[in-house]
């Protein structure tokens, strides 16, 4: 029993200790274009950085870094690491433009997604990274594409998890960058294979409107549009809607907005028309990042993941997300405090009452067996064994002299013997005794016991 209770007891602690040190994940993405150094990156602000990118080769199909990329990429775990020991970095493989060709080749055959999958984890583990992330596969292209990307998922996860047996290293992570929309005309990202194998999908929240695809103003990462899709508290609900748990979601935040150049400046609401952008890649800051951190963490999401880290001025941005991810981690702190507490204390009331309620039922036996009293409820307890007054009668020979073993305060004690000859010693109480009921009861609850 007791081990039993200590063995339940480690279960849940590693239970609460799992649900516990679930990170609330504080992600952002660096880019070597934007020639904002590693070094500059105040990383004690996150807990994972994406390093990006690394891209597909067209003829070996192998992971491939730029050369000047490789000097920034080869040290930049250690770089960032020497602000903050513990952030953990992972290196993103992009597929967008002119490389989503040389994705779909890829992954349309078996010896090309081994190439891949072999090379990203070689280099991955060469230069320190923890993770991997495939960035920038939209969901609607033909379907064999996608049935494609979920066998390059799972023989992906599986050669990670093999590397991680030989290696004895944890296993590298492994995400994907994801469109804020899971399926795009009636095709759907392969979701099975993104549950099973992914650790968790960076939800691309953000580029729903952009001055260079629209003639018209637009939100281009609203939380909410009663009007559109296109926003992200719809995509966050078709994700989940189609089979990926919350927990396995961190949403995307743009550290950057766009500037449109307006066609009559008096017009100049969401919706208005426009000319391209005015800036000249018409991105700019902005700060309502506080509403999504929120909003992230009412819908159980994993956490946050920004784009990207240079364009925070001054690290207000995201300490502006780390001050409101606070009472996450905290909620998730007290739960990791109360649930083992919680558990310790139902078990110990459970052990008192099993304890209590034995030897209540010990004490009823015994007092059965000396009045001769049948228990109501016997039947709820198999093993009793109950004695009539007769059969006492007969054991202790009519509670004959020779029988007598003493005097106790409030009684004799004879010895008897019962017809499938087992021993036993009764007390009488005695009609004259002026001790009560009370003692007698006292005394029979002191008794040593052996079970029955
Ligand atoms: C792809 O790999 C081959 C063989 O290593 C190399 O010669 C070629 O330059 C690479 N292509 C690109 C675009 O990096
Ligand atoms: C990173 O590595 C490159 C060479 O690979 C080196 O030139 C550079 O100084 C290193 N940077 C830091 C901060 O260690
Ligand atoms: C969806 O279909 C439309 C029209 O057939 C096409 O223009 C668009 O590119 C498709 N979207 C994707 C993501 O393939
Ligand atoms: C998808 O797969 C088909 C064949 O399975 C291929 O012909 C096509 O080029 C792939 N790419 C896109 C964008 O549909
Ligand atoms: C891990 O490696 C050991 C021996 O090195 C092997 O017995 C075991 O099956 C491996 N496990 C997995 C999941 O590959």
């Amino acid at each position: 029993m007791l081990f039993n209770i200590i063995s339940l007891l480690l279960f849940l602690a590693s239970l609460a200790n799992s649900s516990g040190s679930q990170t609330w994940i504080k992600a952002g993405y660096w880019f070597s274009g934007s020639e904002f150094l590693a070094t500059d990156i105040d990383s004690s602000l996150f807990t994972h950085l994406i390093c990006g990118y690394a891209y597909i080769n067209s003829s070996t199909f192998e992971l491939s870094i730029s050369p000047p990329d490789e000097t920034h990429f080869s040290n930049f775990t250690d770089i960032v690491r020497r602000k903050n020991p513990t952030v953990m970095t992972l290196l993103s493989i992009w597929t967008q433009n002119s490389n989503f060709q040389n994705f779909i080749s890829m992954t349309s055959q078996p010896s090309h997604r081994t190439s891949f999958i072999e090379s990203s984890i070689q280099r991955a583990r060469l230069y320190g990274f923890h993770g991997l992330e495939l960035n920038g596969v939209k969901p609607g292209t033909s379907k064999s594409n996608m049935t494609d990307m979920g066998f390059l998922f799972d023989e992906w996860r599986s050669a990670i998890n093999r590397e991680s047996n030989i290696s004895a290293r944890p296993p590298l992570i492994l995400t994907m960058e994801g469109h804020y929309m899971p399926s795009q005309n009636t095709t759907s990202y392969p979701m099975d294979s993104i549950r099973r194998n992914l650790d968790w999908v960076n939800i691309r929240a953000y580029d729903y409107h952009s001055p260079t695809l629209e003639s018209f103003t637009g939100a281009h990462s609203a939380l909410y549009d009663p009007s559109s899709n296109l926003n992200t508290d719809y995509g966050i609900k078709q994700w989940i809607s189609r089979g990926l748990p919350a927990e396995k979601m961190v949403l995307g935040l743009a550290y950057y907005g766009y500037s449109w150049t307006l066609v009559d400046p008096k017009d100049n609401g969401i919706g208005s028309p426009a000319r391209g952008s005015l800036a000249a890649d018409g991105s700019m800051n902005y700060k309502y990042i506080r509403t999504k951190v929120s909003y992230a963490r009412e819908k159980g999401l994993l956490g946050y993941v920004v784009y990207q880290v240079p364009n925070d001025d001054n690290w207000v941005l995201s300490k502006a997300a780390q001050e409101e991810g606070k009472d996450q981690e905290n909620n998730q702190l007290l739960w990791a405090i109360l649930l083992p507490t919680f558990t310790v204390v139902a078990l110990l009331l459970g052990t008192l009452t099993w304890y209590f309620r034995r030897r209540l039922f010990k004490w009823k036996v015994l007092v059965t067996r000396i009045m001769g009293i049948r228990p109501q409820r016997e039947s709820q307890y198999p093993n009793l064994q109950a004695f009539s007054f007769n059969d006492i009668k007969a054991a202790t020979r009519n509670f004959s002299h020779e029988n007598k073993l003493g005097e106790g305060g409030y009684g004799p004690v004879y010895k008897g013997k019962l017809r499938d000859g087992q021993e036993v010693a009764v007390k009488r109480l005695s009609q004259s005794s002026k001790q009560g009921q009370e003692e007698f009861i006292n005394e029979l609850g002191f008794l040593p016991l052996r079970s029955s």
